[in-house]
């Protein structure tokens, strides 16, 4: 059900970008799907892509899109999914280790589309999931620390396959289990705060639109209402 209502929330996604000719693409499997329907589509030969991760490089690649990066123009619209949404459309994101590049490409876009499941839904952002922040390497045992003591939860170094897992930009990932977050906007400007940090992986007032689906249905909900 799952697989289904991502690629009927892809499907929908790519009705709305119309003739866009320069696109930003987030990370995750979501939009993965989204990129194979971008190529089956007869948009494909026409528009460029603008990847937040080498994961969603090499699906585009793969696919035959056209990749450029960013530099001069910015994209009209970019598409990305997310861990967790809330009522605001603040969104929780860096499952996968990318929230960095989505969150520079999600500022330099004209719009900003989440594509997402219905499992993504939450009340409080951090409600199911750990929250990922991108740390500078230099002094990571420190930055760690002094989240720990900071926000007095558990933190810990994302491991992949044994070994920290580095971001694309030679980073690597601290998931912090704090509590459902009454504020997130000041949750994000505290912990950017530490030195060390490279970024958070809380996108406030960034979501333009956000698609959900929901079964054989699609909510589309815009910033401010
Ligand atoms: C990547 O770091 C994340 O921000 C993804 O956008 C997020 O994890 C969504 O991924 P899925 O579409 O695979 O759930």
């Amino acid at each position: 059900m799952i697989e289904f209502e991502k690629r009927l929330v892809a499907r929908e996604a790519l009705k709305l970008i119309g003739d866009v000719k320069l696109l930003g693409l987030g990370s995750g499997s979501t939009v993965a799907i989204f990129v194979e329907e971008l190529a089956k589509s007869d948009k494909a030969g026409k528009i460029k892509v603008i990847p937040s991760s080498k994961q969603i490089e090499e699906v585009a690649r793969n696919q035959g899109l056209e990749v450029i990066y960013p530099d001069g123009e910015r994209p009209e619209i970019t598409v990305d999914g997310a861990d967790e949404i809330d009522s605001n459309l603040n969104l929780l994101k860096g499952g996968g280790g990318a929230l960095l590049r989505e969150k520079v490409l999600a500022y330099n876009s004209s719009t900003y589309v989440i594509i997402a499941d219905h499992t993504k839904l939450v009340e409080k952002l951090c409600s199911k999931r750990a929250l990922p922040v991108e740390v500078l390497p230099y002094g990571v045992s420190w930055t760690l620390g002094n989240l720990i003591k900071r926000f007095n939860c558990d933190a810990r170094i994302r491991i992949k396959d044994l070994s920290p897992f580095i971001t694309d930009n030679g980073n690597v990932i601290v998931d912090i289990n704090c509590p459902p977050l009454e504020d997130p906007a000041s949750m994000e400007s505290e912990v950017k705060g530490v030195p060390g940090v490279v970024e958070v992986g809380i996108f406030v007032g960034l979501a333009d639109l956000v698609l959900i689906a929901r079964g054989s249905e699609v909510k589309v909900v815009r910033q401010g209402f």
